[in-house]
């Protein structure tokens, strides 16, 4: 099987292509850059075939798909600054990236009769509730820009093929690129305190299971909506925070003990205005993927435990 990924300088594609490789797929890894860009940690990727595309670059992306052949594209290409995008002078360029990107992309899938991975997100539904979201619940309610474009992608995609995967995740960590769990490391290490949300509810999804997943996924003709996230059961951003440092103290990282650091929980009122408007409610329905016979990732804590252990800190 050949396959096409966009976004391989990000979090998710990196590990994407090192799956193929373990698996013995033939991939072409896909970025804006000139060449590949993402972290020299000599992994498979890093010496894998690569074809700069701009996405947003209509014929460019029909002449490097048109010549690839893939029999899969999966797209993990996008515009991922949430508050950023929400700028007045953003919105077309994240517009032009998240859902004519995808569109150009799609067309080519459609010329080709080849299937398409689309990487979405749980900001295509208005964040309210407790209930956990259906994969195929319809009703769309974006409440920033990233969401809004996000879902002109996935339509994009579902109005133009039949053979496509439309998986929305949450909450990504990876090694190559900026998360949360970086990010707390980092303040964690130069504060008494931080103050963490904890009325925002879901769960982390680790970019190297996930990975796996959707290198299961396309060697099947199981085509829809899907979600996907790490189980372990739902949580807070606060929660996750306690974790990321009980384990890292764990891992010999003395200084993310609670008496080096506390963490306290504070609503999102509390907090502070963020430029986009955050979701409250990320919980992530996952039943389908049991349903049609794929196998759900590991708990989020265990996760991280491998992550904390390939990661610098
Ligand atoms: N990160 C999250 O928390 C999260 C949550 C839910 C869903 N998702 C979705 O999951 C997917 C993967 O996310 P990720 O965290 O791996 O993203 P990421 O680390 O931000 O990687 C995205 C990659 O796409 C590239 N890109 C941007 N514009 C492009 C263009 N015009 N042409 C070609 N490449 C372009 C970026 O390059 P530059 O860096 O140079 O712009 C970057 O290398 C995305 O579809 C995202 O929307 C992410």
């Amino acid at each position: 099987m050949k396959v096409l990924v966009t976004g391989v300088a990000g979090q998710l594609g990196h590990d994407v292509m090192n799956e193929l490789a373990k698996r013995g797929y033939e991939g072409t890894g896909s970025d804006i850059a000139p060449v590949y860009s993402g972290i020299a940690d000599d992994s498979a990727v890093t010496k894998m075939p690569y074809a700069a595309m701009d996405i947003t670059d209509k014929a460019s992306v029909e002449h490097i798909i048109m010549e690839q052949k893939p029999d899969v594209v999966i797209h993990c290409a996008a515009w991922t600054a949430v508050d950023l995008a929400e700028d007045d002078d953003k919105v077309e360029k994240v517009r032009l990236v998240n859902a004519k990107g995808t569109e150009n992309i799609a067309l080519v899938c459609k010329k080709l009769d080849c299937k398409m991975v689309y990487i979405s997100t749980d900001y295509v539904f208005d964040g309210q509730g407790t209930q956990p979201w259906d994969p195929d619940c319809k009703d769309y309610k974006p409440q920033n820009v990233y969401g809004q474009t996000k879902l002109e992608g996935e339509l994009a995609v579902a109005n133009n093929l039949e053979k496509y995967f439309i998986v929305r995740i949450a909450w990504v960590f990876g090694v190559n690129g900026k998360n949360f769990i970086k990010t707390m490391l980092n303040v964690g290490k130069n504060h008494n305190e931080i103050r963490v949300v904890n009325d925002q509810i879901g769960t982390p999804t680790y970019t190297y299971d996930l990975a796996r997943l959707l290198v299961d996924m396309i060697e099947t003709d199981k085509y829809g909506y899907y979600h996907v996230t790490n189980e372990g059961g739902y949580i807070s951003w606060y929660d996750f925070t306690v974790e990321i440092f009980r384990q890292a103290v764990l891992q010999g990282h003395c200084e993310y003990a609670p008496d080096k650091v506390k963490v306290t929980p504070v609503t999102t009122e509390e907090y502070g205005i963020s430029k986009a408007k955050r979701p409250f409610n990320s919980r992530l329905d996952k039943s389908k993927l049991a349903a049609n016979g794929f196998r759900p990732l590991p708990a989020w804590q265990d996760a991280l435990e491998r992550y904390l252990k390939v990661i610098e800190f």
